[in-house]
């Protein structure tokens, strides 16, 4: 979300003659976008934010994003070197701040914005935002008030973007929000299913994703356009959090770990080739052994192509910050361990199962790829924009190796 908000702010910058510079110790303007997810990310970002100051000390520093919104003006006496802040709602009021704070206005606080259109020059593969915000209030997670309530773009405005991207050469959409699945145009009625359709019929579209699912909203419809629509990438990621219905429940997750399953089975009666991938957090308030090894059991049955494990990180504001962080920082890291040690085997055992096996490619730079399922595909002599089935020779730290 954070490098889709990046690029949009580029393009509106770049629309009032503004120019991206590779060095951050020549820009006249530096813009840190702000992730605030967990404590790890934040405190990684104020000492990279700190240091840019020390390096470029001419600069004018704008800080947009969720850190930018939770600390809000407080950070003006932290960081003088400060213009702005600018909440990831304010995002497209990103052009008047710069100018103003490159002209000497400092102290500038989230303007009023909105979601929009922005034009802009495309790569192979983009992100499209098709929905801010969350509704859900995992009792863990600090987006629901950081990013606002759910909001829907109007899917004439998407589909113009999609458009738009084609035209400049884009082969790849990946359509982004917190639950995307939960789309709604309120024009048509259309539903998220509906979008994929239309945006697969653009010209020059090859391919579409989107990030990320609630399995809570995942649809029979949904499923099934897996194995209706051949432009639909074969893969989905559709974060589990837990394997144990007691953490599930105080996460406040609205589903059980047998619904979760029942999806993966649906799933690969549809598309057998639909590769699954999903979060995890272990260490939640009051996660047992017995807990954890309800969570490592589910990961084996859903047969994960890939399984991204986080520490729980309390975050001021949310729901379980009451509840008391009891899993000691030791439990939590021999779990992080366990899990991600299972996530590798899991991970390297659906890649070679395509060794010989032929592979839906779309390079993206020159030499790599991403197959359909999502897997780094790498192949010397193959151009940026290539797109086709690749032979599959090896595979040698999770990257197929292709001919
Ligand atoms: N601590 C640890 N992980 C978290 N996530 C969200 N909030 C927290 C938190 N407080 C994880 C979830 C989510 C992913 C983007 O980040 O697994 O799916
Ligand atoms: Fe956070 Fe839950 Fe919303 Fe995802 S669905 S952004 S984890 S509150």
């Amino acid at each position: 979300m954070n490098a889709a908000d990046s690029s949009v702010m580029r393009g509106i910058l770049e629309n009032r003659s503004f120019e991206f510079s590779e060095n951050p110790e020549e820009a006249d303007l530096i813009i840190f976008n702000s992730c605030s997810i967990r404590e790890h990310a934040e405190d990684r970002m104020f000492s990279n934010l700190g240091l840019a100051m020390k390096k470029n000390p001419k600069a004018a520093f704008i800080l947009a994003g969720c850190t930018a919104k939770r600390h809000g003006a407080k950070l003006f006496k932290r960081f003088p070197h400060l213009g702005a802040v600018v909440a990831p709602s304010e995002l497209f009021s990103i052009g008047e701040t710069a100018e103003k704070v490159l002209s000497g206005v400092a102290g500038i606080e989230a303007l009023e914005g909105g979601y929009g259109f922005v034009p802009r020059h495309g790569g192979v593969s983009e992100f499209v935002v098709i929905q801010t915000g969350c509704d859900n209030y995992c009792s863990y997670c600090v987006v629901p008030f950081l990013r606002a309530a759910e909001r829907y773009r109007p899917a004439e405005d998407i589909l113009r973007e999609v458009r738009c991207l084609a035209a400049s050469g884009t082969k790849e959409i990946v359509f982004l929000g917190q639950n995307v699945n939960s789309y709604r145009d309120e024009k048509t009625g259309g539903d998220f299913t509906d979008l994929l359709a239309r945006a697969a019929e653009i010209d020059g579209i090859l391919r579409i994703r989107f990030l990320t699912s609630h399995p809570k909203d995942i649809s029979a419809k949904l499923i099934d356009e897996f194995a209706r629509n051949p432009r639909l990438a074969r893969h989905l990621h559709l974060p589990v959090q837990s394997g144990s219905d007691s953490v599930l429940r105080a996460m406040n997750r609205k589903y059980t770990s047998a619904d979760y399953l029942g999806i993966v089975e649906k799933l690969r009666e549809s598309a057998k080739d639909v590769a699954l991938t999903t979060d995890v957090i272990v260490g939640f308030p009051g996660e047992t052994d017995s807990d954890f090894a309800d969570t490592l059991a589910l990961i084996r049955k859903a047969d994960f192509d890939g399984v991204y494990v986080f520490k729980y990180s309390p975050r001021e504001g949310t729901a379980s910050f009451r509840m008391e962080d009891d899993v000691t920082e030791e439990v939590k890291k021999e779990r992080l361990a366990a899990g991600l040690a299972l996530a590798k085997e899991l991970a390297l055992k659906k890649r070679e199962a395509y060794i010989g096996q032929k592979a839906e490619t779309l390079f993206e730079n020159d030499d790599v790829g991403h197959s359909s399922q999502n897997y780094l595909v790498f192949k010397k002599g193959a151009k940026a924009g290539d797109f086709g089935q690749v032979l599959i020779k090896a595979v040698s730290g999770f990257r197929l190796m292709a001919e």
